[in-house]
């Protein structure tokens, strides 16, 4: 690849910005509710309670309502759980994101949010997530939605090799698919244990991580699973057979994405051995609220808001500018257009969301 992916979703408050397009993503962040409440109230009730401060960051934070979901849980769970026992300690904010992150948009929200909150205080952290980004034992609550899954890097041994992360050939895609995985698998953990590490650093003992992120549900990567991308691989792919994108260039797109299972995360968060799992869920990707929410469009404008950028980045742009995703979402729909067939192909997929709630151990410096 010529040169460094720049991983932002889209921006602003347009038709085809994250901002508009991430109600899959505000599902799954409801769904870190009672575990958010969870690790507030174990926060409060423990010795550091007397504590009159608490720092609470978001990590990868994007931009639009979700940039502020889980802040609010938290500042909700904080308010709620200490009642009108006593008065609730001062709360830093921080939200965090790469900088090419739509921070002028956040920060505006962000005006908002403390308008509405007394007793917060607030500010944004660009930066990745991959290094340090907070002074050492500083946090006391860290959360992130969404956004774990996304690499540093898609894997340096395939791109030198120019091994195509998704072949367009489905035999050789199938013959390939172990050490393809196998290159994504270990980028994973080589980035998570960096993550584990640097907030082990920023975390006060005791401090508590709500993390969600794309994964699976099968180990056996060999024989079943598929990218965490997959879909949208699948609809390149269909362009490269209508001849809309080349083939040459399709071969070398890497999305630097990865989504483990549960027991390889687990593997890693022991092996790092700072934090202790309180909890970890893996809720079905195509149940509760997010059924109502499949739907071609809807999905296809999701893949969008999500993957332009680097889409467009790596294949350039056609038509002024759009043509090139006016066709993803094309094709998206005439892919799906069959009824049921979208949930067909969800359905077939092991794909999975990880729900993991971590406690930095009291042991740990
Ligand atoms: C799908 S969005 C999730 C946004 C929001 N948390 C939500 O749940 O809707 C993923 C976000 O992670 C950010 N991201 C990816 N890699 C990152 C890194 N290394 N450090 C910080 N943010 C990162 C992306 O820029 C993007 O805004």
């Amino acid at each position: 690849m010529a040169s460094k992916q720049t991983v932002h979703m889209n921006r602003g408050q347009g038709e085809t910005s994250y901002a508009r397009n991430s109600s899959f993503q505000n599902a799954e962040q409801n769904r870190m509710r009672p575990l958010i409440e969870e690790a507030v109230a174990d926060l409060l009730s423990s010795s550091n309670s007397s504590s009159r401060s608490m720092v609470i960051t978001d990590l990868g934070c994007s931009s639009g309502p979700n940039a502020l979901a889980i802040a609010s849980i938290a500042v909700d769970a904080i308010r709620r759980c200490l009642g009108l026992q006593r008065p609730p300690p001062d709360l830093f904010v921080l939200l965090n994101d790469l900088p090419d992150n739509d921070f002028a948009t956040v920060v505006k929200s962000l005006a908002e949010f403390k308008k509405n909150n007394e007793h917060v205080l607030a500010g944004v952290v660009p930066g990745s997530f991959y290094g340090r980004l907070f002074t050492a034992e500083s946090l006391h609550l860290v959360c992130s939605s969404n956004s774990l899954h996304w690499l540093s890097e898609a894997p340096e041994d395939l791109k030198m090799k120019s091994i195509p992360a998704y072949d367009v050939d489905a035999d050789v895609r199938r013959e390939r698919r172990a050490l393809v995985v196998g290159a994504y698998a270990r980028q994973f953990r080589k980035d998570f244990m960096l993550f584990l590490q640097m907030r082990a650093i920023e975390l006060v003992p005791g401090g508590r991580m709500v993390l969600s992120l794309a994964g699976r549900r099968s180990v056996d990567f060999a024989s079943k699973f598929t990218h965490a991308w997959e879909s949208v691989a699948m609809i390149l792919c269909d362009m490269v057979h209508m001849g809309l994108i080349d083939k040459e260039k399709f071969d070398s797109f890497y999305i630097p994405i990865y989504g483990p299972s549960d027991e390889e995360l687990r593997q890693i968060i022991q092996e790092e051995s700072s934090f202790s799992i309180r909890q970890m869920q893996v809720p079905e990707l195509t149940s509760g609220a997010y059924s109502a929410l499949i739907t071609p469009t809807r999905v296809a404008y999701m893949l969008r808001a999500a993957f332009e950028p680097i889409i467009v980045q790596h294949f350039g742009s056609s038509e002024g500018g759009e043509g090139i995703m006016d066709e993803f979402v094309r094709t998206a729909e005439r892919r799906w257009s069959l009824e049921g067939s979208l949930e067909e192909e969800l359905a077939q997929n092991p794909r999975g969301v990880l729900l993991v709630s971590l406690e930095k151990k009291l042991d740990i410096t």
